[in-house]
């Protein structure tokens, strides 16, 4: 299956009908259409109701539509899934796991309610907020639990909480996180996604922090303002540059091939079968991001 693009995850608070009205327009890839920590408790009810109404009758168009529930300890977690459900969402996004359990009993969950509502199996998938020390020392066996899984996504702010720690600019207290959720992203076959960068007037900032977990082979980030959606779209799309350079390494390696030859140095550079594949991906990326 062709996976999708999500280089920009906006957070919606499913309280704002504003937002959540504004949020069709906008370029992100996807939604989280938020039921947890962008809901105050006096609203849950009402952005519970608010969302499902949203999924039944809203055109996303080509947008994910993620829905953020409560967790399962919480008195709201419950009430979200049985409702959200019935508005077959793209994607479940479950807060503060720390390990496997929590999130094979919200699969379990959901197997019943699609089985309720006559859904096709496994069709919602989950995603996982990475934003406890438990989470983080567990990560290969949650992105591995079950099949529905789709993502992981760091959660800086509630990381931070948990371990005293702060957010810095260049970001060294989260890069033991980072580095593990790409492995463990990679090895089940699945996204790996940042915490948003949460000065939203700080756009140099959030450049530089987006361009350090593009690098690491991060597929895309949380955004939690509209101005914050173009420029991460934009890090995490080929650049004309690499797309003409990734042209070159297939027709350069083609020709190498046709003479016998496995190796060649393109521009000096050494080129590989492995950096044909690489430079497929790019071509792959830029044509969904066109
Ligand atoms: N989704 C959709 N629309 C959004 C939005 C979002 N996350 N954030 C802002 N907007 C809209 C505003 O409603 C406003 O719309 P308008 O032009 O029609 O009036 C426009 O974008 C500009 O917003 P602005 O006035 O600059 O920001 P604000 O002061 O209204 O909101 C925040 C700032 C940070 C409170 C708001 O962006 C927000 O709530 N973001 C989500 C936070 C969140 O979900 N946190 C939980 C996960 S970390
Ligand atoms: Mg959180």
């Amino acid at each position: 299956m062709e996976r999708k693009l999500r280089r920009s995850v906006l957070y919606v608070p499913g309280s704002s009908e504003k937002m959540l009205g504004k949020s069709i327009g906008l370029d992100a890839d996807a939604l989280v259409l938020d039921l947890e920590d962008g809901v105050a408790l006096s609203q849950k009810e009402e952005a519970r109701n608010q969302v499902l109404d949203a999924l039944k009758t809203v055109d996303f168009g080509d947008k994910e539509k993620i829905v953020r529930i409560n967790g399962l300890i919480t008195e709201f977690g419950h009430a979200d899934l049985e409702t959200i459900v019935e508005g077959r969402p793209d994607s479940i996004l479950i807060p503060k796991v720390n390990g496997p359990a929590e999130m094979l009993e919200v699969d379990s969950i959901v197997a019943h309610l699609e089985n309720k509502h006559d859904f096709p199996q496994d069709e919602i998938k989950l995603m996982v907020m990475v934003e406890t020390p438990a989470a983080v020392l567990n990560l290969p066996a949650i992105a591995n639990c079950s099949a529905r899984a789709t993502a992981l996504c760091f959660g800086a702010a509630d990381f931070m909480k948990e371990t005293g720690g702060r957010i810095t600019r260049g970001r060294s207290e989260a890069l033991f996180v980072l580095t593990q959720m790409v492995l463990a992203a990679r090895v089940a076959g699945i996204d790996a996604i940042d915490t948003p960068y949460f000065n939203i007037k700080d756009e140099e900032g959030l450049v530089e922090t987006t361009e350090m977990v593009r690098d690491l082979g991060f597929d895309g980030r949380c955004v939690i303002h509209p101005s914050q959606i173009e420029p991460v779209n934009r890090i995490f799309s080929p650049s004309q540059e690499e797309i003409e350079y990734a042209q070159k390494v297939i027709k350069a390696y083609q020709e190498a091939e046709a003479l016998g030859r496995g190796t060649i140095a393109l521009e000096g550079e050494l080129i590989e079968a492995l950096h044909v594949e690489v430079a497929q991906r790019v071509l792959r990326i830029a044509e969904r991001a066109a």
